[in-house]
């Protein structure tokens, strides 16, 4: 089976994991700081803390931002579900928008309309690891006074006119899941240029914990083990050479289905370095993308559709009466999005041999 994703994990990684195991010094030790001053080099941002997953991520910016009951947040209506659901947990509302085919992210022209007297905070996503288009989005948060949290789970390198994905707004968020840029198996980054919120996260995350072992908040247990730091580690290295490869394959995919009519490619976009989190293609409305999948597992290649419209989900829709037609790109993208094999587990011939069986339909 050719599978969708297969993280690859460094001999030097395992390695380092054995001495951890000898040690006894599982939890936040020099790994843990180590990989977040890897991380906060990289995306050349003031503060990086890392934590246990890319939901605890959101979670955690959003109660050090104060975004609590009665408070909106506005998010696309194309996402994981994560997104949103953290909304739901500090009891505030998340007002959906639409998106655009051309990024599968929020269409700015609708997001204004959106904004009432509530309106504390937008979460851009960038979803599959294209950039949203982000300086327009913070240009209205500017002019309406709000916070701005971006969701960069899949988008770890994603970059919108030379800045990294995620270092545009208040507060930024990574996920380290395995089918992410790197992976710990669980894992997620927060990064913000703003010390006060940064101290905040960082007490949030650990109990509530200040510097003088008081506790200061009622916080959460959101740390990382320094075992999985020191996987996510070595993966650091090689980040840059990772993604080429992967924006390489990606291209590969565009060049041998130009032709195919039934199927849109992600679009190309000036000043926006989409790192292909992942290859998601839109079916034409005919094809049936649930009995491709399955087709195409019998043929040996593993697919999955891209990411959910929320306002088809039973808890959003019950809870705030959404019907399908109310976001139709987010609806289409959902029920006729294709997520492809990608990574460096794939050769060339995989590729080939992807493209021909999904010509066959
Ligand atoms: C857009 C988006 N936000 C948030 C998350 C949540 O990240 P995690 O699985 O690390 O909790 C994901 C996970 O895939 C995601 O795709």
């Amino acid at each position: 089976m050719i599978r969708l994703a297969k993280p690859s994990i460094p001999e030097v990684a395992i390695n380092n994991v054995r001495e951890i195991f000898k040690s006894g010094d599982l939890v936040q030790g020099k790994y843990v700081k180590e990989f977040e001053t890897a991380l906060q080099k990289y995306l050349n941002t003031s503060n990086s803390i890392i934590v246990s997953s890319g939901t605890a991520a959101l979670h955690l910016c959003l109660m050090a931002l104060g975004i609590k009951e009665g408070d909106e947040v506005i998010v696309p209506a194309f996402t994981f579900p994560a997104t949103a659901n953290v909304i739901e947990i500090v009891g505030a509302v998340p007002v959906l928008v639409d998106i655009s085919f051309n990024d599968y992210c929020l269409n700015v022209s609708r997001i204004i309309s959106k904004i009432t007297d509530k309106t504390k905070a937008i979460i851009p996503v960038h979803e599959f690891g294209q950039s949203a288009d982000i300086e327009p989005i913070m240009q209205i948060a500017r002019k309406y006074n709000l916070m701005i949290i971006e969701d960069a789970a899949c988008a770890l390198g994603t970059e919108y006119n030379g800045k990294k994905a995620g270092t545009f707004g208040n507060v930024g968020c990574y996920s380290f899941h395995p089918r992410k840029a790197i992976t710990t198996g669980e894992g997620g980054l927060i990064v913000t240029d703003d010390r006060i919120i940064a101290d905040k996260v960082r007490a949030l995350r650990n109990h509530g914990i200040s510097d003088t072992n008081d506790f200061t908040y009622a916080g959460l247990n959101y740390r990382m083990t320094d075992f999985q730091a020191a996987i996510g580690l070595a993966q650091m290295d090689n980040i840059e050479k990772a993604i080429e490869n992967r924006i390489e394959m990606a291209h590969s995919y565009d060049k041998l289905l130009e032709n195919c009519d039934y199927i849109r490619t992600p679009d190309i976009l000036p000043i926006r370095r989409n790192i292909y989190q992942t290859y998601h293609i839109l079916l034409d409305e005919i094809i049936d993308r649930d009995k491709l999948i399955v087709n195409l597992r019998d043929n040996g290649v593993q697919t999955n559709f891209g990411a959910h419209a929320l306002h088809c989900l039973t808890y959003f829709r019950e809870k705030y009466g959404y019907e399908d037609i109310d976001f139709p790109i987010s609806k289409q993208a959902y029920k006729n999005g294709l997520a492809l094999p990608l990574g460096d587990h794939l050769k060339n011939e995989d590729i080939k041999f992807i493209v021909e069986k999904l010509k066959m339909i």
